[in-house]
């Protein structure tokens, strides 16, 4: 099996693929630019959106949109986002691969009630430890961290594969000096291209199994939820299979993997009569050391990859198709560009991108191992860390604040595993080298059935309690998540 999880086949006639155009999600502009913030304000609230051309589905959507709009910030620049909830249900939003003062986390007891409308009493307000707020929430992020692509999303645990499913997750992306200064593609040459699979039922509503029954907090599921959700349509920011025309230049491509559960292998047919097709500049945490080149790029879930493709290579009037290599049927494909015309081109990829502090075995005062594996959580199928489901109150690890510290993680199936407040680099990878993807800073890493990762971090930033679980958004809301407290 190439992704954890259970295929949901959609219930009504799927389109042909590469006929909707690509659509680049809005950049969300501040309510207010002072001086020493940009302040955002951003509602999550049901919507209608039309994904396949002539059908209606009901989303859950940041600003009533899928993906949400974008925010862009500055290193250094605090960026403050209101959230406020219209949704029927609690929510939490973390902004993912953020280093993040504790409490604009997104915890997942610190929930945001709505706005209006909500009874009490179903959702786990009994929690000793939920902080509520009711209808909206400021979120700070100082931001002190390098250009990267991040992306916000819900963060519940008990609800955020069905919340993100129905929509709820935006792009964030910071830029600093150091990347500015480079002569890489910008303007309409950087696309963000935020990949995720859903399924339709016949009415037009996503597919998801047993919403109903996984609204409560104790984990109440059944087997298809528990492996993860696949759906049978693989949408690119937000459409189905689109197509985007393209002049035969270099282009940077930002690509994340929001869906739930699914990988992907990303390939270009044709490939490029010459050169790789992929020149890799970045990873989750920012630009590399130095670029590399890739014939495929696997993304699991939550991952980010920043790739130069390079189009001129391509004869104008070429159609170079995006597959996955890892999918069948329809989710083999994934969207098309179209090679329109000339133009010159003024970017290079640079030999020397950045400079990262490249952390060794030695530095390291300890090592930690964490078990991802699944088990029973009473009498119920569940996912575990080290042999427990998530507690909120169980602090699995407190690394003190500025150590060097190794975690090995090992595992029965596919994991994405994903770290709050740090950026790690991987040391390890089932006892050899890391792979030629494993570069560069990461905040997720996947773990093949049956395999040891090794990474290496500084728990730098600021002392409090953080999460660190697996980002299949249905594993996750099944108890793979566990705390770690930086003292
Ligand atoms: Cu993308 Cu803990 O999350
Ligand atoms: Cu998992």
């Amino acid at each position: 099996p190439t992704s954890a999880g259970t295929l949901v086949r959609s219930g009504l006639r799927l389109p042909a693929p590469f006929q909707v155009p690509l659509s680049i999600p809005r950049v969300l502009e501040p309510v207010v630019r002072d001086a020493d913030a940009d302040r955002y304000e951003i509602t999550a609230r049901q919507a209608e959106a039309e994904i396949l051309p002539g059908v209606r589905t009901p989303i859950w959507g940041y600003e009533g949109t899928f993906p949400g709009p974008t925010i862009e910030s500055r290193r250094r620049r605090t960026t403050v986002v209101r959230h406020r909830n219209d949704l029927p249900v609690p929510t939490v939003v973390h902004l993912h691969g953020g280093r993040t003062p504790p409490e604009s986390d997104g915890y997942p007891t610190d929930l945001v009630l709505p706005a209006r409308g909500w009874r009490a009493g179903h959702h786990g307000m009994h929690d000793p430890d939920a902080v509520i707020t009711q209808g909206s929430r400021d979120y700070t992020f100082p931001l002190e961290q390098r250009a990267a692509l991040l992306w916000y999303h819900d963060h519940r645990m008990d609800f955020t594969g069905p919340a993100v499913y129905r929509g709820l997750a935006g792009l964030h992306i910071v830029r600093d000096d150091e990347e500015d200064a480079l002569p890489l593609p910008r303007g309409d040459r950087e696309l963000p291209l935020v990949i995720t699979d859903r399924s339709f039922a016949a009415d037009g509503t996503f597919s998801y199994p047993s919403l109903d029954r996984s609204l409560t907090r104790v984990p109440g599921v059944t087997e298809a939820y528990a492996a993860g959700v696949l759906g049978d349509v693989v949408l690119v920011n937000g459409a189905p299979w689109p197509v985007h025309e393209v002049s035969a230049t270099r282009h940077r491509l930002r690509v994340l993997n929001a869906s739930n559960a699914r990988r992907y292998e990303l390939a270009l047919d044709p490939p490029p009569p010459a050169g790789a097709a992929f020149v890799q500049i970045g990873s989750d945490g920012g630009l590399l050391v130095a670029p590399r080149e890739h014939r495929t790029i696997t993304l699991a879930p939550a991952e980010r990859y920043d790739v130069v493709v390079d189009f001129g290579a391509y004869p104008v009037g070429t159609e170079v198709t995006v597959v996955n290599l890892l999918g069948a049927g329809s989710t083999r494909d994934v969207m098309r560009f179209r090679v329109a015309r000339a133009e010159r081109d003024d970017t290079a990829i640079p030999p020397r991108l950045s400079e990262v502090e490249q952390l060794a075995r030695g530095q390291a005062v300890v090592t930690r191992d964490f078990a991802f594996t699944s088990g029973r959580i009473g009498n119920r199928h569940g996912w575990l860390i080290g042999g427990r489901a998530f507690e909120i109150g169980h602090a699995a690890a407190r690394p003190r604040l500025g150590d060097v510290e190794i975690w090995r993680f090992v595992t029965d199936l596919h994991h994405p595993v994903h770290l709050h407040l740090v950026n790690f680099q991987v040391l390890s990878r089932g006892g050899r080298p890391p792979g030629p993807l494993d570069g560069g800073l990461k905040d997720t890493v996947d773990l093949g059935p049956g395999e040891a990762v090794e990474v290496i971090t500084r728990f730098d930033g600021y002392r409090g309690r953080y999460v660190f679980h697996c980002h299949n958004a249905e594993h996750e809301d099944m108890g793979m998540m566990a705390t770690f407290e930086t003292v």
